[in-house]
């Protein structure tokens, strides 16, 4: 079924200035200490580059890729870790930057995968909640926007690989 980018959901202002607020939270935070960020690729490149920029501490990035599969509705469900940290996080203030959290599976799975890695302290930053499609519970610290239910493209959101770079968060419609 053919797609088109449908109405602006949230503009590149509207975004820039929200994540210099998730920015100047997060450095208060975490003030007198290092922050590990962990970008979870691909869709959070976007995000994290931008707000790793507005968090005035000093910080290390790792990246790693992950996609949970099996029953959609089991929290339980196997995560394939297909990039892996290349830094060890224990003992590490890590925060998670993803872009979107839908269902919640990849990061209740991530978090808990990371856990067990005995990091001082894990909290997520997501620029994205889509809070009705919300499946399994995941504490999230930091959020840039609730959204609804709609699927979104752009700032680092992808349809089959498509539309990342768009500086703005955009709806797709069927054509
Ligand atoms: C997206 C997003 C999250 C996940 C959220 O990743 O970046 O990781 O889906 O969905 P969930 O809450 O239902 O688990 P995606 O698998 O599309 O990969 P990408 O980041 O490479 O685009």
């Amino acid at each position: 079924m053919p797609y088109e980018l449908g109405p602006t959901l949230l503009s590149a202002e509207r975004i820039a200035a929200r994540v210099a607020e998730l920015g100047a939270a997060i450095t208060a935070d975490y003030r007198g200490k290092t922050l590990f960020l962990v970008c979870v690729l691909k869709g959070s490149t976007i995000f994290w580059a931008d707000l790793c920029r507005r968090i005035e501490l000093p910080t290390v990035t790792d990246f790693c890729a992950v996609h949970c599969y099996g029953d959609g509705t089991d929290p339980s469900g196997a995560l394939l870790l297909s990039h892996d940290l290349s830094l060890p996080i224990a003992g590490q203030e890590v925060l998670i930057v993803e872009d979107i959290v839908d269902t919640g599976r990849t990061l209740h799975l991530l978090r808990s995968h990371l856990l067990t890695r005995h990091p001082a302290s894990l909290r997520i930053c997501a620029l994205l909640d889509k809070v009705e499609r919300r499946e399994v519970p995941v504490p999230l610290d930091y959020v840039g926007f609730a959204i609804p239910n709609e699927f979104v493209v752009g700032y680092g959101l992808d349809f089959a690989q498509q539309y990342r770079n768009l500086p703005y968060v955009a709806t797709l419609k069927a054509t």
